[in-house]
């Protein structure tokens, strides 16, 4: 399979202080060294608790945030040397919808000027005609009505502005959608139907996704592949379905026993999808050996004295001693 993008060691980290005191330069490492690529047509599922480093190796993928090591290939291109245009139609392709669309939709504007801000200033403006024909084409394919393009998005419930914020990404026909916790803040009910929309818009576009959540069912249901991030680190990877069956990485276990529900654990994608709730704390401490090692019931002298590599073979690839 033809990889969209590949991500290799890819490093993050933040200063927690400010002016002054930065010099003394106390970090959290938000992306430690994380790999993996996506392939044409792929859905690849990032996982783990708030804080885990989801959103900062989002944002490292489309370039929001610059990189303190490692490399990101967009089709074998290393995305750092992109210059303006070249990043403009990256983002294009490779597009990131928000986590909270309450907040990014501009309460001003209406659907329509929503829908189209990015496509006006780009390469791929049509000319006004049609820009509103193809507003109200995948207004309706996100499942809305044309006639909501003169609303403003205040007006829509919380399902109806992912929806919105769906069809913004769609409108500069990308090849992979970043979808950041599209369905975290919504009723169970209405994370279904976002899910089957998604799922519906992949199969029709052939669409790859970059899919986060903080729940590991969620995204196995969605997903074919998975990878389960703790403090900046992937932990464990794997196909979906198999990590379903066959969850090695004591994390992982624990995030699915956290999360009771109603999905069938032989067959991921049978079917609609029936939502369920579950929710793990967060920690948050540095460690220099297993990142997971002050939650790990199994840990022993050698889990705090070094970091196990992230080994394994066919594709299921997990970060423990055991
Ligand atoms: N701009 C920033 N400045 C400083 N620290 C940051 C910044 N962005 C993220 N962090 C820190 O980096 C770590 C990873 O944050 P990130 O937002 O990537 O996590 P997440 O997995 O997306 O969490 P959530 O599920 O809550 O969205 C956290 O400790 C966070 O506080
Ligand atoms: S390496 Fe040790 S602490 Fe880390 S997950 Fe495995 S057993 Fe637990
Ligand atoms: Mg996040």
């Amino acid at each position: 399979m033809n990889s969209i993008v590949a991500v290799s060691d890819l490093r993050k980290r933040f200063n927690l202080e400010a002016g002054f005191f930065s010099r003394f330069g106390r970090f959290v490492y938000a992306v430690n060294g994380v790999s993996f690529t996506i392939g044409e047509n792929e859905s690849f599922g990032l996982v783990g608790e708030s804080g885990c480093g989801k959103t900062t190796t989002a944002r490292l993928l489309v370039r929001m945030y610059e990189s303190d090591g490692g490399k990101i290939s967009y089709r074998g291109a290393d995305i750092k040397n992109f210059g303006r245009a070249e990043l403009s139609r990256y983002r294009a392709k490779v597009k990131y919808v928000f986590q909270d669309p309450a907040r990014s939709l501009d309460p001003r504007m209406s659907v329509y000027d929503v829908l189209v801000s990015g496509l006006r200033c780009s390469a791929l403006w049509p000319g006004k005609k049609q820009a509103r024909e193809k507003a109200a084409a995948i207004l309706e394919e996100a499942g809305l009505a044309a006639g909501d393009l003169e609303r403003r998005p205040a007006e829509f419930s919380g399902g109806q502005r992912q929806r919105i914020s769906i069809a913004r990404g769609l409108i500069m026909e990308p090849e992979l959608l970043v979808c950041d916790e599209v369905v975290s803040a919504l009723d169970v009910s209405i994370q279904g139907q976002i899910l089957n929309l998604l799922l519906d818009l992949r199969g029709r576009r052939k669409l790859s996704f970059l899919f986060i959540a903080h729940d590991l069912k969620v995204a196995s249901w969605f997903c074919d592949r998975i990878a389960v991030m703790y403090k900046g680190e992937i932990m464990e990877s794997a196909p979906a379905a198999g990590l379903y069956k066959n969850a090695r990485h004591p994390y992982t276990r624990l995030l699915f026993s956290a999360a009771p529900n109603a999905l069938q654990a032989d067959a991921p994608r049978a079917g609609a999808f029936t939502a369920f709730k579950g929710e793990v704390r967060t920690a948050l401490a540095a460690s220099s050996g297993c990142a997971f090692a002050e939650r790990c019931p199994f840990a022993e002298s050698r889990c705090l004295a070094g970091k196990p590599e992230l080994s394994g073979d066919g594709g299921h690839l997990v970060r423990c001693f055991l």
